[in-house]
């Protein structure tokens, strides 16, 4: 028997028991936990349409880091927080669902990164955007939550403690979206997102989603 692969998502601790330590963790989000929003393009690591998020505890803070699944073996993820693109409109930790009324959920339903690829029109066909989404999720976790006032709960957290002690969040401070985080510059969106590749949209709309991010 295997040893379980132990993580931390949408706030709270997984276990996956019997998955063999040479399958991928695309394989096992896709096959085993249904969750196809990741997406399969070259299955070699040079689209990004698998791109998920990883939160790595070091020096008592998480460290966020957007990867390819395809080529990330599912075992490697023990230990650590990990976020697809199902998660970001579910997570207590990214989302006020906690105390929120259902109509306030549901006008909150997007996460900045996917509300900036909606109002910039960074999406065509479709297949590459949840990686485009998560690589801005990873960019907005590293360059602008960190530098958002600890009172707004509606975005990330900061970074602060290790996956384990996560805990959900919510409540009515969390509905102020009225605060900035660190600007966006076009070269830092091009250097992020040097690892999606779109055949239809072009890549000018989707920097303007990374920058809009931040504003
Ligand atoms: Fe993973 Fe292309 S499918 S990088
Ligand atoms: Fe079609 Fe990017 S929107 S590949």
């Amino acid at each position: 028997t295997h040893r379980p692969i132990r993580f931390i998502r949408r706030g709270q601790p997984v276990a996956l028991h019997g998955v063999a330590p040479d399958r991928t963790l695309l394989e096992v989000l896709r096959e085993d936990l249904g969750c196809t929003g990741t997406k399969e393009g070259c299955g070699e690591g040079d689209c990004g349409a698998c791109t998920v998020v990883l939160g790595e505890e070091r020096g008592g803070k998480l460290h966020y880091s957007a990867v390819n699944s395809c080529i990330r073996l599912a075992h490697s993820v023990d230990g650590m927080a990990l976020w697809t693109v199902e998660d970001l409109a579910e997570d207590p930790l990214i989302q006020p669902v906690g105390d929120a009324p259902a109509a306030v959920r549901q006008a909150i339903t997007l996460h900045p990164a996917q509300e900036a690829m909606v109002q910039c029109h960074g999406s065509q066909c479709g297949f590459c955007t949840p990686g485009f989404v998560m690589s801005l999720f990873g960019m907005y976790q590293r360059h602008i939550a960190p530098t958002l006032p600890t009172a707004c709960g509606s975005h990330p957290p900061s970074g602060e403690g290790p996956p384990d002690s996560l805990a959900p969040r919510g409540g009515p401070s969390a509905l102020d979206h009225a605060c900035h985080g660190e600007p966006i510059t076009r070269e830092l969106a091009q250097e992020e997102l040097s690892g999606n590749l779109c055949r239809c949209t072009g890549y000018r709309p989707i920097l303007d989603a990374a920058q809009q991010m931040a504003s």
